[in-house]
């Protein structure tokens, strides 16, 4: 199969998948699974679960009984962008090409729609662990998503992001803020994909080379489009950076040197991937294609 087909069909599952995991209901608290799926199920490039399937995929073809897995990285990743795009935070009006969850349900209900898809993340991925053939592994799986997401992680990360200039110095230090925010997340979908799939500590050690390489590439790819882009290919308001004097990548060097340093990094990212043969095409051909957005 070609990696079009490949993406498309790994995006189509997990689209089916999302769809059903909140029913919204008509009781006293019913606006919030309405907001919650606002902002689940309008889009996005669902990079996390793609990770984690084609992770797994390495090792075993049999991606229904990962879905709820990957579908929770999507939960907790739509979270941390409803809470980053609050006033209090970046303050940003639009998100995947629609207003912001608070612009359109109000401060209160956005808060509360991420604490809902957090919340809910584990829900799905607790109750995977309980049917999982492998319920160690499955649980071990969990636990590198739960870190992940949490202080010494994703949200360790924004606060860093929130209080930048007292903390970034130098590119190292922005680093440091990007492995956490950015690469935290896309770190453990890999991390994760590949325990569920029964990797051994060698193949995990290349996968986490991949990963670090991949997850800053990203982030580098985001601070350059906030630059470059616009909101109609964006889905995001451009210059939300400069708009709140954030620290970035382009602090330190120039949009070509950032550039030439993503596509460095992805390079490097393949080159661990060489253990695996042929099954890493596809990890392979994900990470070339991330050099090449323009959303
Ligand atoms: C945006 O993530 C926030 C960052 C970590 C840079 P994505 O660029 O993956 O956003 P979606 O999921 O496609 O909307
Ligand atoms: C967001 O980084 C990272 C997380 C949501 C954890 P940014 O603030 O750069 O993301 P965008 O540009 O708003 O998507
Ligand atoms: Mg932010
Ligand atoms: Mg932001
Ligand atoms: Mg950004």
């Amino acid at each position: 199969m070609d990696f079009n087909s490949w993406l498309t069909n790994k995006i189509n599952s997990i689209e089916e998948y999302l769809n059903n995991i909140i029913k919204e209901k008509s009781n006293p608290q019913g606006l919030i699974y309405e907001a919650m799926n606002y902002s689940l199920l309008s889009g996005g490039k669902r990079l996390r679960p793609v990770l984690l399937l084609a992770a797994y995929e390495l090792f075993n073809n049999n991606l229904e009984c990962v879905m709820p897995f990957a579908c929770s990285m999507e939960m907790i990743h739509t979270y941390s962008l409803i809470h980053d795009d609050l006033p209090a935070m970046d303050n940003d009006d639009y998100r995947r090409g629609r207003l912001s969850n608070h612009k359109k349900y109000g401060e209160a209900i956005a808060i509360l729609a991420g604490d809902g898809l957090l919340n809910k993340a584990f829900e799905t991925g607790l109750g995977a662990v309980l049917s999982y053939d492998d319920n160690k592994k499955a649980l071990k799986a969990l636990n590198v998503i739960a870190k992940s997401s949490g202080v010494n992680g994703m949200i360790g990360g924004q606060v860093v992001d929130m209080y930048v200039h007292n903390k970034i110095k130098s590119l190292e230090d922005l680093k440091y803020m990007y492995s956490l925010k950015t690469g935290a997340i896309i770190k453990s979908s890999i991390i994760a994909g590949a325990i569920l799939g029964g990797a051994d500590e060698v193949q995990l050690k290349s996968l986490e080379i991949y990963a670090g390489k991949i997850g800053l590439a990203f982030q580098i790819e985001d601070d350059i489009l906030d630059v470059t882009s616009t909101l109609e290919k964006l889905g995001k308001k451009t210059g939300s950076d400069i708009a709140n004097d954030k620290i970035t990548y382009l602090s330190f060097v120039s949009i070509e040197e950032a550039q030439r340093q993503v596509v460095q990094l992805t390079k490097e990212a393949t080159e661990a991937m060489s253990i695996f043969g042929d099954k890493a095409k596809y990890l392979i051909e994900l990470a070339d294609y991330l050099t090449k957005r323009d959303h």
